[in-house]
């Protein structure tokens, strides 16, 4: 099969076999320290033949943690953990970056050192509910950052980056996305700041910037992704942007001054139809410049034609990896795909995770 999608690419630093990336997908099987799971190790490796895998969102400080059982990347622990899932992945030529992961307000008391409120742009709580390993509840109200705590948030950014490396990933990619911290001060409807993090548009994106900036200040721009989501409102609660299209537009923009290694977009709402007749996506890939992988809702069909007319350099695909270890394999010769159960999504042990068969029925 000689179509495009299949044929090795770079992306920033990394040489890529071929144009499918995993999109990052929290699991919650991390310990309660967030300490990845041994598991991690074969549930990566065995997808490695994916041209980059994204992994999961992962915390850069005990203060990012929102979710029960995610992975941190701020302990050796954790860096020791992480070590073992890179060089799996490696060994079995494959290409991995580390998803940064602040959750902003979009946490729980419980989660955080000595029942701290949460931190956000502005003191305004989420409606949506947060996964505290026994149950779910809703985030609770967070406090809005001082502007003298941003330089610490951006140090945070930047001592996870280094630890990512020092772990084995090839490079991280800058959550930006899905109404998570740096997206609610992305958005006006999150962000009512009046410092010169919240107000305009330069001042509501430069927080995104200026940790993009940071991050590959620290280990080469080429080793850095950021990901974006205009038109997501997370599980249904954040509402939009006022200016999804200037505002993201803008920030696009501004991040492609920085050679960064590629923009990855969420084109649509998640577990939704494919938003991105709403919106135009490429014009935030030609005002970035660079790299642009495009998730959300792709099928082989969808994903042959983006990148066969030029549309995007790779195509992550997210919930069709938990159930196909080997999708590159499955898409290459058009062959059915398996659905994962919605209960294996989040939490639990080797079931769901690591023992789906290939498309012979073998292990992965
Ligand atoms: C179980 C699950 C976990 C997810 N975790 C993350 C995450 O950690 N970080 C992130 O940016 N997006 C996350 N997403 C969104 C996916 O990366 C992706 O954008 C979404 O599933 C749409 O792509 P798809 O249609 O190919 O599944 C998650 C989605 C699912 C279903």
């Amino acid at each position: 099969m000689d179509e495009l999608l299949f044929q090795p690419t770079t992306i920033g630093a990394m040489a890529v076999r071929n144009r499918i990336a995993m999109a990052p997908l929290t699991r919650a099987r991390a310990s309660a320290e967030g300490v990845p799971s041994p598991l991690a190790i074969d549930y990566y490796r065995q997808r490695a033949e994916a041209g980059l895998i994204i992994a999961e969102a992962t915390n850069i400080s005990r203060q990012g943690r929102g979710y029960a059982l995610t992975p941190g990347i701020y302990t050796d622990a954790q860096v020791e953990a992480w070590r073992r899932v890179t060089d799996a992945v490696h060994g079995a030529g494959g290409r991995m970056v580390l998803q940064l992961w602040h959750v902003g307000r979009f946490s729980h008391v419980s989660l955080q050192e000595g029942g701290a409120a949460p931190v956000a742009p502005s003191a305004i709580q989420a409606g949506e509910q947060t996964f505290l390993g026994t149950g779910f509840d809703r985030p609770s109200p967070p406090r809005a950052l001082e502007t003298d705590e941003i330089p610490g948030i951006i140090e945070d950014y930047v001592a996870a980056a280094t630890r990512a490396r020092a772990a084995g990933f090839d490079g991280v990619e800058v959550h930006s996305a899905n109404c998570y911290l740096l997206d609610q001060f992305i958005r006006d409807s999150t962000n009512r700041r009046t410092d010169r993090y919240g107000g305009t548009v330069e001042n509501r994106t430069r927080l995104t910037f200026e940790v993009c900036e940071a991050v590959a200040a620290a280990i080469g721009a080429d080793r850095v992704g950021v990901r974006l989501s205009p038109i997501t409102r997370s599980a249904g609660d954040t509402p939009f942007d006022s200016d999804p299209q200037g505002t993201y537009g803008y920030l696009a923009a501004r991040l492609g001054t920085l050679r960064l290694a590629y923009l990855h977009c969420v084109e649509g709402q998640t577990r939704a139809d494919n938003g991105a007749a709403h919106f135009d996506f490429q014009a935030l890939r030609k005002a970035f410049g660079g790299a642009y992988i495009a998730n959300n809702g792709y099928t082989r069909a969808l994903a042959l034609e983006a990148i066969a007319q030029g549309k995007a350099d790779m195509v992550a695909f997210g919930q069709p990896f938990i159930a196909n270890p080997d999708l590159v394999e499955r898409l290459r010769r058009d062959a059915p795909l398996a659905t994962a159960p919605r209960e294996a999504f989040y939490g639990g042990g080797a079931k769901g995770y690591v023992d789906f068969p290939k498309l012979d029925g073998a292990p992965a």
